[in-house]
């Protein structure tokens, strides 16, 4: 069995005391960490930005999985790429020429990532799987942590499965908790984010075990 990428949300955490709520999720197991990018235009609400990630980067050599949940994701390619993300999924969405996004933030050494949101059906993000690292499908409407999670949109894993080459890293971000997390793997994600599942548990690392 391949082994599941578990990415903590850092919306859920507690932003006063950011640099312990990254070093308690590395040491309860997590390799990546989650960082969501909102600009209050493409989603109804506004998160952390550039500055934010630099600062990360400072604290941590852990996978810095950036998710820009903005318009123009291509203006910001390069700053967030400086700054330090390891990964950086923009949304389908979002962007007129998904193909030339994907270049530049390869142009910068990053891996690249699409995500789509739960109305976007899979389909449409098939012409770009094999120029990918991940894909990120969304089981919630982004903008917020806390929302349940959708099973419908769990059905798009496995339509992307059979059409992925073997080493794209399918991810899937909303509502996962210990039950949803089992959906997902079982249809074959690979990679699981969560918020305010592991955040708002008293034990991050039962949290993250519980996640696998
Ligand atoms: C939502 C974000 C998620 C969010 C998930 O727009 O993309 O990453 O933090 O939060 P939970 O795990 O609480 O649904
Ligand atoms: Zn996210």
């Amino acid at each position: 069995m391949n082994d599941i990428i578990i990415s903590p949300s850092i919306l859920s955490a507690d932003f006063m005391n950011l640099e312990t709520e990254i070093k308690a999720v590395e040491e309860a197991g997590a390799k990546w960490v989650h960082i969501d990018v909102m600009d209050g235009h493409f989603v109804p609400n506004i998160s952390i930005g550039v500055p934010v990630v630099k600062s990360i980067r400072k604290k941590t050599t852990m996978f810095l999985d950036t998710h820009l949940m903005i318009e123009n994701p291509e203006k910001y390619v390069e700053a967030f790429a400086s700054a330090g993300s390891d990964l950086i999924t923009f949304h389908l969405e979002a962007v007129a020429n998904p193909k030339k996004v994907i270049d530049l933030i390869k142009s910068f050494g990053k891996k690249a990532g699409i995500s789509i949101k739960p109305k976007t059906e899979a389909k449409e993000i098939f012409p770009y799987l094999n120029d990918i690292d991940l894909v990120l499908i969304m089981t919630v409407e982004p903008g917020f942590g806390g929302q349940e999670f959708m099973h419908d949109c769990a059905m798009k894993i496995p339509v992307i499965k059979e059409n992925a080459p073997e080493n794209l890293i399918i991810q899937v971000d909303g509502g996962i908790n210990n039950l949803t997390a089992k959906i997902c793997t079982s249809l074959g994600a690979n990679s699981l984010v969560a918020g305010s599942y592991i955040y708002g548990s008293k034990d991050y690392k039962n949290a993250i075990i519980s996640l696998s």
